[in-house]
């Protein structure tokens, strides 16, 4: 197939764009180089720097005859997006009416979006499956639940086939070590805890140690993002095969929690990693963890390299190609 990745220049988007190649597919990436980075691009792939913004160019590269946008193009910093909710408004929501917009123009039938369990808010009941209510309790949460609507509008009205998938805490890298652009100024516990292995940051703030959590600290779903990425190509087959629209949670179905990854951390880095209990960050709640039985039904897809030491072992390896 002939995909257009917006955002694939990304933390996730580039592993999505390695995945895609790998099955032979042509791939062009459209990013506006903002978080993303010119050393995750691949020379198979094609580069367009745009943004998603700009509605000129993009319908322009929208009708060069794809048969599929996979959308990675978004701000995701939860506590920014409290602070900033402009911001996420017009990149998150305007930028996705663009993109869908463009999409009809150009006649792309299939559409594959990046959304978030921030959709779901404080947990009901865990796991959580896909019958969850949806009740965010952030801006970014918000974004990604609005952009679901239209979604679900332009199916109807568009015939527009898309993949929503709700992506737990996206974590690793590339298992075979293809991808080492790191995100800078990170504000996730994995990168957190990897910059305080390499002495970039004196410790980690580990926040809350009174949840109500077997030790007392946050649990959270960790899902490998090479895992996502397979996922981002089995749910375009899906679409594409069946004419039809999903819209799924993708985890590893185990919780941990984050004294466990920074005790794993100390044994696969060999450094100190320093770690202090401060106080609880708002709006985190104690634990989260998905049902995918959904995506298993549907796309067969199942977490492979989502255990904890992969998920370190990874990311350790892309922060010493670095930080060497
Ligand atoms: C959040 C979003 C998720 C989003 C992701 C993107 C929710 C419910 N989840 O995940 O949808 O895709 O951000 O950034 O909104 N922690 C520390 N110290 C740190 C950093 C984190 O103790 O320095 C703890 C947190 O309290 C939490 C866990 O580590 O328990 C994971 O935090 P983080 O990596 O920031 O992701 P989430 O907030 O779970």
């Amino acid at each position: 197939m002939n995909i257009l990745v917006i955002g694939g220049a990304g933390y996730i988007g580039s592993h999505v764009v390695r995945e895609f190649l790998d099955r032979g597919h042509r791939i062009t990436v459209f990013d506006n180089l903002s978080s993303g980075l010119r050393e995750n691009l691949f020379p198979e792939a094609e580069f367009i720097h745009g943004d998603i913004l700009d509605y000129t160019g993009l319908s322009r590269t929208a009708k060069e005859g794809f048969d599929a946008v996979v959308h990675l193009a978004a701000f995701k910093a939860v506590g920014e997006s409290m602070v900033n909710p402009e911001k996420y408004s017009v990149n998150n929501i305007k930028g996705t009416i663009n993109i869908l917009n463009a999409a009809v123009e150009g006649r792309i039938k299939n559409f594959v979006f990046s959304s978030s369990a921030a959709v779901f808010g404080r947990p009901e009941y865990l796991p959580i499956d896909e019958k969850h209510p949806t009740n965010p309790e952030n801006f970014y949460g918000f974004t990604k639940l609005e952009i679901e609507r239209f979604l679900g509008w332009y199916d109807k009205l568009r015939g527009i086939r898309f993949a929503s998938l709700r992506y737990f805490n996206a974590a690793g890298y590339d298992i075979k070590g293809r991808i080492t652009g790191l995100e800078s100024s990170p504000a996730n516990l994995i990168p957190v805890i990897m910059e305080t292995a390499c002495g970039i940051r004196k410790e980690v703030q580990i926040f809350g140690s009174d949840y109500d959590t077997p030790d007392g600290t946050g649990v959270r779903d960790y899902v490998h993002v090479s895992d996502l990425a397979v996922a981002h190509a089995k749910a375009l087959d899906y679409t594409s095969r069946n004419d039809k629209s999903i819209t799924v949670n993708l985890g590893s179905e185990t919780g941990i929690s984050v004294l466990e990854i920074v005790e794993a951390a100390r044994r696969i880095t060999g450094r100190p990693v320093p770690a202090k209990i401060v106080g609880r960050r708002a709006g985190d709640p104690a634990k989260l963890t998905a049902a995918s039985r959904l995506a298993h039904e549907l796309l067969n897809w199942t977490a492979e390299y989502s255990d904890l030491d992969t998920l370190l072992k990874t990311s350790w390896n892309a922060y010493q190609k670095n930080h060497a």
